[in-house]
């Protein structure tokens, strides 16, 4: 027997205010398209916003449905978009944020854990690592510098063909 370790460090700024022009401007953008979420069930608006290799940015938000299992996460509709407008190409970084007419907006949220295996197999097949920036409509922000760390052993398609 032997033990393994998994460990990953993130960074943690007290607000927006600390990020350079360049991320700060990306967060920004993620909490102007939260407007465009169609959350009518859960009240709870995310939104996206990610800077391609290219040079583009593409953004996308929540999607609901009255079947509930058909929603779409901000995440997974950015992603399905700048895969489908600019195919192959990677994503440097990508903010998220989110406004919860229910509560409070002031704490970092963290993809769910379907959205980290799409953003997993993003950056396989795109052979870039996507850096993260989580911040809601103020407070502080978390920069996670690649999305990968958030799903360790990950199921892949390399298990596909083993
Ligand atoms: N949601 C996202 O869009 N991204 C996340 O990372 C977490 C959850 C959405 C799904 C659903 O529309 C609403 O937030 C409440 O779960």
């Amino acid at each position: 027997m032997n033990r393994q370790e998994f460990h990953f460090e993130y960074e943690v700024y007290d607000s927006m205010d600390e990020l350079t022009e360049e991320d700060a401007w990306l967060l920004d953008e993620a909490r102007e398209v939260t407007q465009n979420a169609y959350a009518p069930y859960s009240k709870f608006k995310v939104g996206a916003a990610a800077k391609l290799l290219n040079g583009e940015v593409v953004k996308g938000s929540n999607q609901e449905n009255a079947s509930f299992p058909a929603g779409l996460c901000a995440e997974r509709v950015l992603l399905s978009s700048a895969s489908s407008l600019f195919p192959k190409v990677g994503i440097e970084t990508m903010a998220i944020s989110y406004d919860n007419a229910n509560g409070e907006s002031g704490q970092p949220i963290s993809p769910c854990g379907i959205c980290r295996q799409s953003l997993k197999e993003f950056e396989t097949r795109t052979n870039h690592s996507i850096r993260i920036i989580l911040g809601g409509m103020h407070g502080k922000v978390f920069v996670i510098p690649n999305a990968d760390f958030l799903l360790p052993l990950s199921f892949t398609g390399e298990d596909l063909r083993r």
